[in-house]
């Protein structure tokens, strides 16, 4: 999500302890120097290479050796264009209202914004974000799912919020969700296969089953699902993540500002951020009764999960992991401990909110998505505690353990998930600096982009502490640690990898300490199967190119070598975009890559009469409207890419 600063949440007022003993610069790094000394003796992280075929094609096609970066860094650019290095290529695969591909569907994107709410069902969405490629026949074919993570009405629709009905609502909520589209390599230049089996479009209103703790619970009991076991859709989709089983997870990010609440919200509802009116400004509650919270005050809790999608069974139900625990959830990265269980990765992206991690019970069956259907049902979740000697703790999120009682208003473990932000609170977690995406490098070492936090430190405010160590932060960092053992570990240690920022800058707190080229609000992050940590950022529409971000341009990717801390900036988008969701084919020479929200503007949201005013890409017709977009990336040489 970008748009302003001042409309991120910022609910937790909680008084679990800061840490206030700031450690200094030196110490906050002392780890890094001394990263390829340390061994791990621990598993690959799946997530990072898209399962074991990856981790054969790198060994056997010469993606190993040599050094992690070959390429020659580009330029920060205020372009309306994607800049890549030379000898790479960036083509346009899959933009927002192209058809996805489902049988008898094949409706033409209409550039006035004049698709109708059935065609944007069948078309794919809006505000690309997280992303995974699933092969089906090595680096060919396969399947490329996309989240969708918000709308922009002023796009969306000919005469934006202007006039505002059902049919609206209807078209708005089709553009949210997940597609699911097979691609192909035609003879070197990738295209979404039309018609497709595979095609899928799951939305707002897909129906979701509702599994683990949570489900049945009174609190996700409503008027239409009596029973708290089934949601129709999914939400504002971030970030995203895989299972060793060939699963796909999408995150339910800022569920909250789709629902509109009363005049005196409840502590829970304040807690969550929920406002009247609804703090997006997207208005589906006045013509969608299921998002007017006073009229139905369970519904927001049954948004915010990690959702489950198995890609290769069209007719799968997404379901609703509420063992994972409800945040507005950036993403969810897996990594398997020695024995087999997962271990899955998550961060809520709002100020002042924790890291968490959830430990499955059982251990991974062979046998793909059925074998493992509830393997993320059963488990321990846990909320992580930076402390300031440099090592950190997990702290389990369970019943009747701690403050977690009844007399403290969890009646249950379902409660607990459910509000795990207040059992958090309770726990003392860490208040964190917006944590974005999560990754795991090859020596173990888990990393998150903390992407800005220009509260921290300010009145009355939390002050900095040693993880978010600097004040008004509006650059970002990125903080890894490394478990004790396996990733199922309850302690670690930890250190920043880098403070974002530009070296130029007059304000101390802003210059960074970057061992490369400059950049600022790190969000999306990617290992890939050589293990090259890439690095997407989001400076947001309303700060960018003014004050700390004066001299960055637009959003752009950067790679970093995990052994050096070098970073290489490797693309830049294009004008009023953020650049998020890279995954690749086995054999390294495929990279995709998603321009989210291209030509957003400072506002609300983008002028219906001027839809073009900050950019046009990618199609750059006169008169036409931006549209977010997967982007592949090739080397002319056929090469692997970062090479
Ligand atoms: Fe959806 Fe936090 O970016
Ligand atoms: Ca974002
Ligand atoms: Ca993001």
């Amino acid at each position: 999500m970008a748009k302003d600063f001042s409309k991120m949440e910022d609910s937790n007022r909680s008084s679990n302890p800061s840490i206030h003993d700031v450690s200094g610069p030196s110490r906050r790094t002392v780890l890094r120097g001394s990263l390829g000394a340390l061994t791990s003796g621990l598993l690959a992280p799946l997530s990072a290479v898209g399962g074991a075929a990856a981790l054969t094609a790198c060994a056997s096609n010469g993606m190993s050796g040599g050094p992690l970066l070959g390429f020659k860094s580009v330029p920060v650019s205020t372009a309306d264009m994607i800049v890549v290095p030379e000898g790479y290529t960036a083509q346009v695969l899959a933009p927002w209202g192209d058809p996805a591909g489902l049988s008898g569907e094949n409706h033409a994107f209409k550039d006035d914004g004049s698709n109708t709410a059935a065609q944007q069902e069948t078309q794919i969405g809006m505000h690309h974000d997280g992303m995974h490629f699933f092969s089906q026949d090595g680096s060919k074919s396969g399947l490329l799912v996309i989240n969708h993570e918000y709308t922009d009405e002023g796009l969306l629709f000919t005469d934006g919020m202007a006039t505002w009905t059902l049919e609206k609502v209807r078209k708005a909520q089709a553009a949210h969700g997940v597609s699911v589209l097979e691609i192909e390599d035609k003879g070197g230049k990738w295209e979404v296969v039309k018609p497709s089996p595979w095609a899928r479009r799951i939305t707002a209103n897909t129906p979701c089953e509702v599994t683990g703790p949570a489900a049945g619970h009174p609190l996700m009991q409503t008027a239409a699902d009596k029973a708290g076991r089934r949601v129709l859709g999914t939400l504002n989709n971030c970030a995203s993540g895989i299972t060793p089983w060939g699963t796909y997870l999408t995150a339910e990010e800022n569920f909250i500002n789709y629902f509109s609440g009363g005049d005196t919200p409840s502590d829970h509802e304040k807690r969550w951020g929920l406002r009247k009116g609804g703090a997006g400004g997207y208005r589906w509650h006045e013509h969608d009764a299921r998002f007017d919270a006073v009229k139905n005050p369970n519904e927001p809790n049954r948004f915010g999960w990690i959702v489950e999608i198995d890609p290769f069974n069209p007719s799968s139900t997404p379901a609703k992991r509420t063992a994972l625990g409800r945040g507005a959830h950036e993403g969810a990265t897996v990594a398997m401990t020695k024995d087999g269980r997962a271990v899955v990765y998550m961060g809520e992206d709002a100020r002042f909110e924790y890291i968490y991690k959830f430990v499955s019970r059982d251990t991974m069956k062979p046998g793909g998505a059925t074998a493992n259907a509830t393997l993320l049902d059963h488990g321990t979740l846990f909320v992580a505690k930076f402390n300031s000697d440099g090592k950190g703790q997990w702290i389990a999120l369970t019943h009747g353990q701690g403050p977690l009682t009844a007399a403290n208003g969890f009646a249950d473990q379902g409660e607990v998930l459910i509000k795990s932000r207040q059992a958090s609170d309770l726990l003392g977690a860490t208040k964190m600096d917006r944590p974005e995406w999560i990754d795991v490098d090859k020596q173990g070492w888990v990393y998150t982009t903390l992407t800005n936090n220009s509260n921290r430190g300010g009145d009355k405010q939390p002050a900095v502490d040693a993880a978010n160590p600097r004040a008004n932060n509006t650059m970002g960092n990125i903080i890894r640690w490394k478990e004790d053992g396996d990733f199922n570990g309850t302690t670690f240690v930890w250190n920043h990898f880098v403070l974002a920022g530009d070296p130029s800058l007059e304000r101390a707190d802003a210059k960074g300490n970057v061992k490369g080229d400059m950049f600022a609000c790190p969000d999306g992050l990617w290992t890939d199967a050589r293990g090259v940590l890439w690095i997407q950022t989001d400076m947001s529409t309303s700060a960018m190119g003014k004050g700390d971000l004066k001299n960055l341009g637009n959003n752009m990717m950067l790679a970093a070598d995990p052994r050096t801390g070098e970073i290489r900036r490797f693309l830049t988008g294009p004008s009023g975009g953020e650049i998020t969701g890279a995954t690749g084919t086995p054999d390294g020479k495929t990279m995709f890559i998603n321009v989210q929200h291209p030509g957003e503007s400072p506002t609300e949201r983008s002028d219906p009469k001027a839809p073009g005013a900050i950019s046009n890409w990618p199609d750059k017709k006169p008169g036409g409207r931006p549209r977010s977009a997967t982007v592949v990336i090739r080397k002319k040489d056929g090469g692997v890419i970062g090479t």
